[in-house]
């Protein structure tokens, strides 16, 4: 992917996917890692994210068409370590601009951000003080997003109790939370001793003693971002360069930045390539671009449409088409596997059935591996029956194979044979014994040959059965004609003997 493009399109108020970003998703088999950059318009977030992608350019700042459309920007980038794992970027558009406020698709695009990352970046500029965490809003957006999302289907009406409960049950969900402050130019230090960014954020995040509603708010933001965010992590950037050269932040070449700007950043993107898990979903369940996918189309049907998303919906909605996926192919890897014994039919039917138990078990455990809470088994019975059908098919052409191999052999075993039943060679007195001995070397020959398969000796059985009638013709015609011969020869005896009895005559006279 050569350049972001936009995968969902905040349009009037309005989302949309953009298709061709889906399709895009929808052809990534890899795990991913999705990392998602949130805040105000202007803060430099472009920069980190180019960053990330080791590019110079791509996430545009300001004048283009990115920065007029409303929404999340998507690009897909290497992982520089993991050739199993893709980066998903995902940059946030419009976010807190008022010009093109809506903060309704606003409390979408950042509850999608929150939805779909499995790290999160919160880009501010200055100090982490009370407006940048104001900023953030994270009670509106957070505490709205409870209320936007539910978790699961079957949780009722909300009440106090249930918003506890449900926070907890969000929490799983939620990516790792990295706040990046811009332009620092405090000291990171706490009374007078030097702190790391992540003790400064910690320490920004500390709640407030005392009463009122402004320490109650200012407490309750900050509860919200602990418990949501459990894994925290901060990074400050100083000022990139001199003044005069802000404005070009793109443009600049790499020495032309502060070190300490050059440094942090580098620090940072080590940090997210190393420290950003995979994408995974209730259960630890990894998710693939094409997952990604599915998951986006559904949360922004259900969102359009007017209805609450409850992420236990759009999982299982996701579960249905991964595991039908699924299932097709754990049953076409059992089917290659069976067409490679499928070149040798006939064989024996042990071959065929320990061929098939063996892949039937690599094919359902392939499924298995990657089938999503089929816990009433409804898929893999479905690729079960699908295998039993394809092998009862395999055992019936297994059958036809052999009867077909073994009754060609029998034809061109009794060929010469047949032909000399026609022209009359066993038609002569002691035929029958030449006939058998033929027969019996034939039968030997049959015997012989290897790899008949399963119809061996039942092709046999017919043939003989069919051979049975012309073998007792041939045995009748050799008693006949034996007969014919004895008699002749008795004839020939009794006139030879006529003829001596007369010569003896002959000779007494
Ligand atoms: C969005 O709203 C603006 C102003 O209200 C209008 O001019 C434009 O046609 C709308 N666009 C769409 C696609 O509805
Ligand atoms: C509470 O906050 C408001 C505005 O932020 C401020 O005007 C007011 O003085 C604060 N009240 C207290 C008791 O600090
Ligand atoms: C804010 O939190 C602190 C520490 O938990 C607590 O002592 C204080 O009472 C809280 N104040 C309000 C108004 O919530």
């Amino acid at each position: 992917m050569d350049s972001p493009i936009c995968l969902i399109e905040n349009l009037n108020g309005t989302l949309s996917v953009n298709e061709q970003a889906i399709d895009y998703l929808m052809g990534l088999e890899q795990k991913i890692v999705v990392v998602a950059i949130v805040g105000l318009y202007r803060t430099g977030k472009s920069y980190l994210m180019n960053k990330l992608a080791r590019s110079k350019t791509g996430f545009a700042l300001g004048g283009t068409i990115q920065s007029k459309t409303k929404g999340i920007w998507m690009w897909r980038v290497d992982h520089p370590a993991k050739a199993d794992r893709a980066i998903i970027l995902l940059d946030t558009e419009g976010l807190g601009d008022v010009e093109k406020g809506d903060s309704k698709s606003d409390a979408w695009i950042f509850a999608l951000s929150i939805l779909l990352s499995s790290t999160l970046i919160y880009n501010s500029r200055g100090t982490i003080d009370n407006d940048a965490v104001e900023k953030l809003q994270p009670n509106r957006y957070v505490t709205e997003l409870t209320e936007l999302i539910k978790v699961k289907a079957s949780s009722g009406a909300s009440s106090a109790d249930d918003e506890e409960g449900s926070g907890s049950q969000f929490v799983q969900f939620f990516p790792n939370f990295v706040w990046v402050v811009r332009d620092f130019t405090l000291q990171l230090e706490l009374n007078g001793k030097d702190i790391d960014a992540d003790q400064y954020l910690e320490n920004s995040l500390k709640l407030k003693k005392g009463f009122g509603k402004n320490i109650s708010d200012y407490n309750m933001t900050r509860d919200c971002i602990r418990n949501f965010f459990p894994t925290r992590k901060c990074f400050v950037f100083p000022f990139p360069a001199t003044v005069e050269k802000m404005q070009l932040l793109d443009t600049l070449e790499d020495k032309q930045l502060s070190k300490k700007f050059s440094s942090t950043a580098d620090t940072f993107c080590r940090f997210i390539y190393e420290n950003s898990p995979v994408k995974t979903i209730l259960g630890g369940k990894t998710l693939t671009g094409r997952m990604l996918g599915h998951l986006i189309n559904t949360y922004v049907a259900t969102i359009n449409s007017g209805n609450v998303p409850c992420l236990e919906n759009a999982i299982l909605a996701m579960a249905e088409l991964e595991n039908q996926a699924a299932l097709e192919d754990a049953f076409v890897m059992y089917k290659k596997e069976m067409e490679v014994v499928k070149a040798l039919f006939p064989v024996d039917s042990s071959h065929l059935s320990e061929n098939h138990l063996k892949s039937q078990t690599r094919s359902t455990h392939a499924f298995m591996e990657r089938s999503l809470k089929d816990t009433d088994g409804k898929y893999s019975a479905i690729l079960a029956g699908k295998i039993k059908e394809y092998a009862n098919n395999l055992f019936e052409e297994n059958q036809d194979a052999s009867e077909k191999k073994c009754k060609a052999l029998l034809d061109k075993l009794s060929a010469t044979m047949d032909h000399g039943v026609k022209e009359g060679t066993y038609s002569t007195p002691g035929g029958y014994e030449l006939y058998c001995d033929h027969h019996d070397t034939l039968m030997a020959r049959y015997r012989a040959e290897p790899n008949k398969g399963v119809k061996a000796e039942e092709v046999l059985e017919q043939f003989l059965k069919e051979k049975s009638a012309e073998s007792s013709s041939i045995l009748q015609a050799d008693i006949k004609l034996t007969e014919n011969e004895k008699h002749i020869q008795a004839e020939k005896n009794k006139t030879s003997q006529m003829a001596q009895e007369k010569a003896a005559l002959d000779e007494r006279h």
